[in-house]
């Protein structure tokens, strides 16, 4: 398990911010939550107006979803760390908070759950960037100014694709994105 401290803090410091802002939570990429987890436990009752919405498989990632580039870490995850369905385990996790909702299924088909919903604080970790860029492309009219959207891949070795993909999506929209040291990279709206 790597030592994820510094990318829960920033991703606590991200929902801080946004839960002074109007718009629900939302992250793409979950697993068994353990970031969203973390934000949930720290800010407590400060987000407990939030909806939370919890977006995944629960079990691996759509193999044809994969770039060349992407095709063998995603086989090797979906061999190992996502063998097993972890939707019950993720579900009693988040028993304690009814702001929290699991939306199970594939993106970016599952976006259609909360079209009518406004967005601040967005976790993005699909390690997959054809279907990171189609759901930030689906959501960037729901995102309210100010919305802080997490990428937990953007820095890291052997993610260059996802690199190279937010990189054009962020100039397309006219922002830039903050590498973070932690490996994340960060677009504010
Ligand atoms: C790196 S894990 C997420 C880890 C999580 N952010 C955490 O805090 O531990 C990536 C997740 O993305 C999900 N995923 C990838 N592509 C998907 C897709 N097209 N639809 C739904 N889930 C997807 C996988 O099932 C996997 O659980």
């Amino acid at each position: 398990m790597p030592d994820i401290r510094w990318r829960a803090h920033v991703c606590i410091w991200a929902a801080s911010n946004c839960a002074r802002l109007d718009g629900d939570f939302a992250e793409f990429g979950v697993n068994t939550g353990v970031l969203s987890y973390m934000v949930q436990r720290v800010l407590g009752e400060e987000i407990a107006h939030k909806k939370f919405y919890l977006f995944d498989t629960f079990h691996g990632i759509p193999p044809e979803t994969a770039s060349t580039a992407e095709a063998d870490h995603v086989r090797a995850l979906n061999d190992t760390l996502y063998a097993q369905d972890v939707y019950e385990f993720t579900k009693a996790q988040f028993s304690d908070y009814p702001n929290v909702e699991l939306v199970r299924g594939f993106l970016p088909a599952t976006i259609q759950a909360i079209t009518d919903r406004k967005l601040s604080y967005v976790s993005i970790d699909l390690n997959a960037a054809s279907t990171e860029i189609a759901v930030i492309s689906e959501i960037w009219e729901q995102l309210v100014g100010g919305a802080h959207i997490v990428l937990d891949d953007y820095g890291f070795g052997g993610h260059e694709d996802q690199n190279a993909a937010w990189n054009e999506y962020a100039a397309r929209v006219g922002r830039r994105i903050l590498a973070l040291p932690t490996g994340q990279g960060l677009l504010i709206k």
